[in-house]
């Protein structure tokens, strides 16, 4: 799907992210590195913190809410993009990157 996003910075651009990959893999493959994304993916370090709002996004685990808990940035549109895994409903879909904790 095309993925809008939106960095730190405020730059945005679109990017063409693989079905199957998570939001997480997608940004990190396109550059975006101040994503740390330091547990890889395992739901454990917060670290790809994202702003999204969708209806096809997947409900969110406990997990992932006691870790956005953590954060001080933590919004109503927050989550962590290691546990959307992509699909064709995200077409469009409009992402910005957390500010860093
Ligand atoms: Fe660590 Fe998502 S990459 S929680």
């Amino acid at each position: 799907p095309a993925i809008h996003v939106t960095d730190r910075a405020g730059s945005s651009r679109i990017i063409q992210a693989d079905e199957g990959l998570s939001l997480m893999e997608a940004l990190r493959e396109n550059g975006f590195d101040e994503l740390m994304a330091l547990c890889g993916g395992c739901c454990s370090c917060a670290t790809c913190h994202v702003y999204v709002i969708s209806d096809a996004l997947p409900p969110m685990s406990e997990d992932e809410n006691d870790l956005l808990d953590s954060s001080d940035a933590r919004e109503d549109a927050s989550r962590l993009s290691c546990q959307i895994s992509l699909g064709a409903e995200h077409e469009g879909l409009q992402v910005v990157i957390a500010p860093e904790d």
